[in-house]
């Protein structure tokens, strides 16, 4: 039993989307949110310099006594992960992959869309789950440009957006995917506008969180690490930037609460 937090790390906003499944399942958690934000994005940016920024932010996780990291961003588990494992040999990790595997036992139509950053898309690690399970499968790619900007930018419901979330998807759509995985965690807070874009085609959206909070749960049993009941969750922000960014990731974490909150006070 460790009553040690928990280290969530991704280049900004984005794992904060990981953040709210870890917390809404594990509540007696304390959860540690670094979320970079000086380098972010890291899409397009080498895998040499990704892999050097990820180790920097789990070392600064591991200074704030995390027990157990989640790198919450497909791009710095594609350039960094296996590094990090060798690195920390002690230290659990759990890492970020799109969800080609659930995406490819379920298609009807056999076209599997995949939407990720430039870099998780060239990723060994992603190429390699390709050829693992996509047999038999079309796998259509896209790059989803501009959208981690328009989620660190706070303009996930602007029109310039939904005209780049449209741009991205039609050409998967019209390939004849019926199932779109996310596979960069910035972009399950881009749903809404994807929902809208996709319209009443019958195209299921997927993502990596459930399957992330499972994974953190069964690592946690596996080295008895689970947070005492009720010992009291506290959460905190860190970033490389400065700390109006960290405010605003702790903004952004209780988003939705403050949503559901007023709508109450509403009522
Ligand atoms: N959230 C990230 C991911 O899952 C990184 C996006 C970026 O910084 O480009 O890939």
């Amino acid at each position: 039993m460790s009553d040690a937090p928990i280290g969530i790390y991704d280049s900004g906003f984005g794992g904060l989307t990981v953040w709210r499944e870890i917390r809404r399942a594990l509540p007696d958690e304390s959860l540690i949110y670094l979320g970079d934000g000086k380098n972010c994005p890291y899409g397009s940016l080498p895998e040499q310099r990704v892999a050097e920024l990820a180790e920097a932010a789990v070392r600064r996780l591991m200074d704030e006594g995390c027990k157990l990291i989640v790198v919450a961003c497909n791009t710095a588990t594609a350039a960094a992960i296996e590094h990090l494992r060798e690195m920390f040999p002690a230290m659990p990790f759990v890492g970020l992959e799109p969800a080609v595997k659930p995406a490819c036992l379920r298609t009807r139509s056999g076209v599997v869309g995949v939407v990720a950053t430039e870099r998780s898309l060239s990723g060994r690690k992603f190429l390699a789950t390709v050829a693992r399970y996509g047999g038999g499968k079309r796998i259509v790619t896209a790059v989803g440009r501009g959208w981690v900007e328009a989620v660190e930018a706070d303009a996930e419901q602007a029109p310039e957006t939904e005209r780049r979330v449209r741009e991205v998807l039609e050409p998967v759509i019209a390939a004849g995917a019926d199932i779109i995985v996310l596979g960069c965690t910035h972009y399950p807070f881009l749903r809404p506008v994807i929902e809208r874009v996709i319209g009443d085609r019958d195209i299921e959206v997927i993502d990596s969180g459930a399957a992330v909070e499972k994974r953190v749960e069964s690592l946690l049993d596996a080295h008895g690490l689970r947070a005492s009941a009720g010992h009291g969750a506290v959460y905190r922000f860190l970033s490389m930037a400065d700390g109006d960014y960290c405010e605003r990731l702790r903004r952004k974490a209780f988003a939705d609460e403050v949503v559901r909150q007023e709508k109450n006070d509403y009522i």
